[in-house]
């Protein structure tokens, strides 16, 4: 490959490396507005690319994340904008960006690496394995309905987005720290992206909107969405769609929710990266009514199988020893013993064995042994492994993230 390999040096060359992963949205010149929000939220060293005769014809990023995974967090890559031009692709381009910038993340002492797929069959050569689903739903407003009578708490106030941040910001953190697969906001990340309504973002939507519930003199949940007004022959036909909406308690949650679905004039309430663990399930009297459709969620690689391991807590007491295939990050490749107070290399005689990329399916816990026992992607090797591991992995709440990053 005559390709050079190496991270941007500048925020001008991030500009350039994105311009690959634009081009299938159809530029063929970086979005300067798009390009000057990343470099906001991450640095050019983070940014790899493959450079032809100056010109960037391949990019991966990696966002510098604090993840939540179950009982702790853990410094996290988010790969991001992975694209290759259709000239040079089928050449080892995507694999050589993905092997620099692994390195350089397992180097920088961050054990984990996650993305959104665009398409499912990409990562799990490099190691990465389906971490959690994403549910999606279309729900007409007049069969939203709640099972019981709704009390009502709180107070609902509209708050520009530009102002917002002070009120959203700390519900958002509530609920961070309680759910695995969501990242730590930065101030500089709520300005550039979040709460940011460029032209460009908007498509045939509406403004973006910020509705804030206080409960008890202090906001308790907030959603983000956009109104999508039409009539056909006169009858509502708009709707609208919630970019995120969350509560700090299961009353918060509700009533942001009930807010939402009372908006006047629309027929449909949309909604998109739902976790599979909604509340919105169980609250509606018609749960089919949501349309609740899934669609892979998050990837997840380990780089470091011990540090990535002892980031997590672990239920039930017991250990378990595992036998670990990485061809692509061979330094994780061996027996791990694994116990709630501790993960260490070990010479015992394993009681599982699966590739990394099963590691990375049941991390978040969105998936558990038995599931990949029963898709054949893991060997048990001593009977009642699988049952162990269960116990010592569960996890009280689906994996989410409410956004693609
Ligand atoms: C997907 C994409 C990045 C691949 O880049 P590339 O340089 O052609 O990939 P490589 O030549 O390095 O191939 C690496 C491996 O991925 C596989 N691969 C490449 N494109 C693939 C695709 N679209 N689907 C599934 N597998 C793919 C290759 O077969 C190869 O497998 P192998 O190493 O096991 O033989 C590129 O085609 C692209 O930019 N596509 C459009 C944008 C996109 O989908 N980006 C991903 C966003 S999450």
């Amino acid at each position: 490959m005559d390709l050079e390999i190496r991270a941007c040096a500048s925020p001008e060359e991030m500009g350039q490396a994105i311009t690959p992963i634009g081009y299938y949205f159809g530029r063929t010149a970086p979005n300067a507005d798009q390009a000057e929000r990343l470099t906001r939220v991450m640095p050019a060293q983070r940014v790899y690319a493959a450079w032809e005769g100056g010109r960037a014809v391949g990019g991966l990023g990696a966002f510098p994340f604090q993840l939540t995974v179950p009982g702790g967090r853990v410094p996290a890559a988010g790969v991001t904008v992975a694209g290759v031009l259709p000239t040079h692709r089928g050449r080892g381009v995507l694999r050589a960006m993905m092997r620099a910038l692994l390195d350089a993340c397992h180097q920088q002492g961050e054990p984990v690496a996650y993305l959104w797929a665009t398409e499912d069959t990409i990562y799990g050569r490099f190691g990465f394995g389906l971490a959690s689903f994403t549910g999606e739903i279309d729900l007409p407003r007049e069969r939203s309905a709640f099972h019981a009578p709704f009390a009502a708490c709180g107070r609902v106030q509209l708050v520009s987005p530009a102002t917002a941040e002070e009120f959203v910001a700390p519900i958002y953190e509530r609920v961070v720290v309680e759910t695995p697969g969501m990242f730590a906001r930065s101030s500089v990340w709520w300005q550039a992206r979040t709460l940011a309504d460029p032209e460009w973002r908007r498509g045939t939507s509406g403004d973006l909107q910020c509705a804030v519930l206080e409960n008890d003199g202090r906001p308790a949940a907030y959603a983000l969405y956009r109104m999508n007004s039409a009539f056909e022959r006169g009858l509502q036909a708009g709707s609208v769609a919630v970019i995120e909406a969350m509560g700090d308690s299961p009353e918060a949650t509700r009533a942001i929710w009930r807010y939402l679905l009372d908006i006047d004039w629309l027929a449909r309430v949309r909604a998109w990266l739902l976790p599979l663990d909604h509340p919105l399930l169980l609250l509606l009297a018609e749960p089919r009514r949501l349309g609740f459709s899934l669609r892979d969620g998050l990837w997840v690689r380990l780089l470091d199988v011990k540090a990535a391991l002892s980031a997590r807590s672990y239920h039930a007491q017991g250990s378990l020893v595992i036998d670990v295939i990485d061809e692509f990050c061979p330094w994780n490749a061996g027996r791990w013993r694994i116990a709630s107070d501790q993960v260490q290399r070990t010479d015992e005689a394993p009681s599982l064995r699966c590739n990394v990329s099963a590691l990375g399916s049941v991390y978040l816990g969105g998936f558990s042994w038995t599931q990949l026992a029963h898709a054949l992607r893991v060997d048990e090797l001593v009977s009642g492994a699988i049952a162990l591991a269960d116990s010592i992995f569960q996890s009280r709440k689906s994996p989410w993230c409410p956004e693609i990053f």
